[in-house]
């Protein structure tokens, strides 16, 4: 494994992107300039998953406040609160944006009322960003060892979409964390990748980041998992999340849901990797989560190729909510919390 993918990069001039939506047949950095072209990078899916998009967010932040210039704190902290509403209007499911965001405005305030200057809070809030970056990896490294442990030794892991280091602040990921953990522990692992219609990242994404570390992967229709998972397969699923609820119910790409019915009818065990900073502990339950709904040409085409007739309706649910009695396990960077949720999450804040 080369462990080497990180999709974002703070730089003197802004914040460096690798260009997803151009994968897998080109691999392009983007220079993004302003905040509100690092919002519109989310918006328009240069950079997505959950943590990526937070650190991105955290990024986007630290670059406003690097090119506000007025001369009081006043006056940063009414600019920089315009800053996070932007941001935060980029994407509305993955709770990392807005938790990378509350903690920039944290690291503000905290500097406002030390009574630091401008320029001082500036460089508090790019050092914060960059740490939130670093946190994230350190939290993705920790993620794959406990999961790691978790997947058998000669076994084929299914995942959906993409939960890899494209995915988060880089190197391992979430769901191919765990997958990556497995492998760095002596364990043959071979992945099947959903492609994860309409925006596959599944076949796009995990399935080239895969190959970038030598990890076998076989690309499948989201249609044949059932299919797969009834032939003996499949001995273990490992998805990521977009925010999970207090209770444990996660939202995640859409069809997840769908592939966890499958993983209980058949009995097999569904695991869900995650940094604490997508635990949404404000969240009762799944029904509480917003679902983002995309444009219906997602759907209607492929690029400029026209895949159904014009005048019907279409729905592009971007993302779905697995109940949390189908989960078998939540795997974060403080160890592995089993049912029932409500209370092994709270106690992974705690410890
Ligand atoms: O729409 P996307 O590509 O941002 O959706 C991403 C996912 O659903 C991922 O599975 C999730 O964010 C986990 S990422 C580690």
């Amino acid at each position: 494994m080369k462990l080497n993918i990180i999709p974002v990069k703070w730089a003197d001039e802004g914040v460096a992107m690798l260009d997803q939506r151009l994968l897998p047949t080109e691999e392009k950095w983007l220079m993004l300039r302003s905040y509100n072209e690092v919002a519109d990078g989310i918006r328009d899916m240069v950079v997505r998953g959950a943590p990526a998009i937070g650190v991105s967010a955290a990024y986007g932040v630290a670059l406003g406040a690097k090119q506000f210039v007025g001369t009081t704190v006043a006056d940063l902290e009414e600019e920089l609160e315009y800053i996070c509403e932007v941001l935060g209007a980029t994407r509305p499911t993955a709770i990392n944006l807005f938790w990378a965001i509350d903690r920039m405005k944290r690291t503000f305030a905290a500097g406002r009322d030390e009574g630091l200057s401008v320029s001082e809070i500036k460089q508090r809030l790019v050092d914060d960003a960059k740490a939130i970056h670093d946190e994230d990896i350190e939290s993705q490294r920790l993620i794959a060892q406990f999961g790691g442990e978790l997947i058998d030794n000669d076994s084929t892991v299914l995942t959906h979409c993409n939960a890899g280091a494209l995915a988060t602040g880089g190197v391992w990921g979430t769901a191919l964390g765990v997958i990556r953990g497995a492998v760095d522990q002596g364990k043959i692992v071979r992945v099947i990748a959903d492609e994860t219609r309409p925006y596959l990242q599944g076949s796009r994404l995990t399935a080239w980041e895969l190959l970038q570390d030598d990890i076998p992967v076989t690309l499948i229709t989201d249609n044949m998992s059932g299919h797969m998972m009834k032939r003996g397969e499949v001995q273990a699923v490992v998805v990521g999340s977009d925010r999970i609820a207090a209770n444990g119910d996660v939202a995640n790409k859409i069809g997840t849901y769908m592939v966890a019915v499958l993983a209980r009818r058949h009995g097999i065990p569904f695991y869900v990797a995650a940094p604490l900073s997508t635990i949404d502990m404000n969240c009762p339950s799944g029904d509480d989560i917003p679902i983002e709904e995309r444009d219906r040409r997602e759907i209607s085409h492929m690029k400029d190729i026209q895949l159904s007739p014009d005048g019907i309706g279409i729905s592009n649910y971007a993302f779905d909510v697995t109940p949390n009695d189908l989960v078998t396990a939540i795997i974060t960077e403080k160890g592995i919390a089993r049912a029932p949720y409500t209370e092994s999450l709270k106690k992974q804040f705690e410890g």
